[in-house]
């Protein structure tokens, strides 16, 4: 299995053996991460994030990954002091990340921008959230938090809650799902449901999938509660956002009657959807999720610029 050089695009280009391989190679990071032993594997590569939309866990990730592996980052976080101010392309910028650097982390708020990215970068690209598209860094750092947690991806079910329309971590880590045998429920207002296509594909794919909008009882019944963030930066019309903004909170009522073992995840940030005295449950793997995005993105970093994990 050879990674170098790879586009890094959406999870829909990863089939099982190649996601469970990076995962291995992530849960093999974890003594560079926590000080235990030192690589210098990426001396002499440069990463360039490029961040034309607010991030704090996949930017922060994705360069301490770069550094813990001896690498160097280049890049934006705020296109205003970027000559994208000047009316540059997405191409021409890309463009000097190919220039400049090994490989390009792009964020982005046009879906399908990253797949674009790639045909003008001849080092590889890796999507770090196009708008309502794809986020696959996320949904391999969602796998290997479910595999850490429970022990196996498979047999769980997994509920998806909160804005399943615009929320692009749940339509990709749905995507994966169909790879491993789940159970899934997708959680949400009417009006924030997951995408008709993206049902249609589960369903397709043989997974049992049920489709509601009552938090309260499948809380009750679920492994995984992988709730979103209504995203009110989505919304053309605000009045609609404030119809649908307080829909679901997970507190510690909602949690006295779900599974001793229940996982709640969550990619971040959150704003009301989880109360912060759930913070001190155990069943709260949020920010043990958010430290895991380290692992995988020093996996990924190290397989598309070496080819071979450490
Ligand atoms: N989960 C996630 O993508 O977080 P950021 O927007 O902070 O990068």
């Amino acid at each position: 299995m050879n990674f170098k050089g790879r586009n890094i695009v959406s999870i829909t280009d990863l089939s099982r053996e190649e996601i469970e391989y990076i995962l291995k190679v992530a849960k093999d990071m974890r003594p560079f991460h926590d000080g235990g032993k030192v690589s210098k594997s990426l001396e002499g590569k440069i990463l360039a994030t490029f961040f034309f939309e607010p991030s704090t866990r996949t930017r922060l990730s994705f360069e301490t990954a770069m550094f813990r592996l001896g690498g160097n980052v280049i890049g934006f976080s705020d296109i205003s002091a970027t000559s994208v101010k000047k009316g540059e392309t997405l191409a021409d910028t890309i463009r000097m990340g190919d220039a400049y650097a090994d490989a390009v982390v792009l964020r982005h708020p046009n879906e399908g921008s990253a797949r674009l990215a790639a045909q003008f970068s001849t080092k590889p690209v890796i999507n770090g959230g196009d708008g309502a598209g794809q986020h696959p860094t996320q949904t391999l750092l969602d796998l290997f938090t479910i595999q850490s947690e429970k022990g196996n991806i498979d047999g769980n079910h997994i509920a998806l809650v909160g804005d399943l329309k615009y929320g692009r971590t749940v339509h990709s880590l749905a995507e994966a799902l169909m790879h491993f045998d789940v159970k899934l429920t997708f959680v949400a207002p009417k009006q924030l449901q997951m995408p008709k296509e993206v049902v249609e594909h589960v369903r397709a794919s043989g997974l049992e999938l049920d489709v509601c909008d009552d938090l309260g009882k499948v809380a009750d019944v679920a492994d995984i509660l992988y709730v979103t963030r209504i995203q009110k930066e989505r919304f053309v019309d605000v009045e609609e956002y404030r119809k649908v903004a307080n829909i679901f909170r997970v507190d510690m009522e909602l949690l006295e009657s779900t599974k001793d073992d229940l996982v709640i995840m969550h990619p971040l940030p959150r704003v009301d959807e989880i109360a912060p005295e759930v913070d001190k449950s155990q069943k709260a793997a949020y920010f043990r999720q958010a430290n895991n995005g380290v692992l995988v993105r020093m996996a990924l970093l190290q397989l598309v610029l070496t080819g071979v994990g450490l």
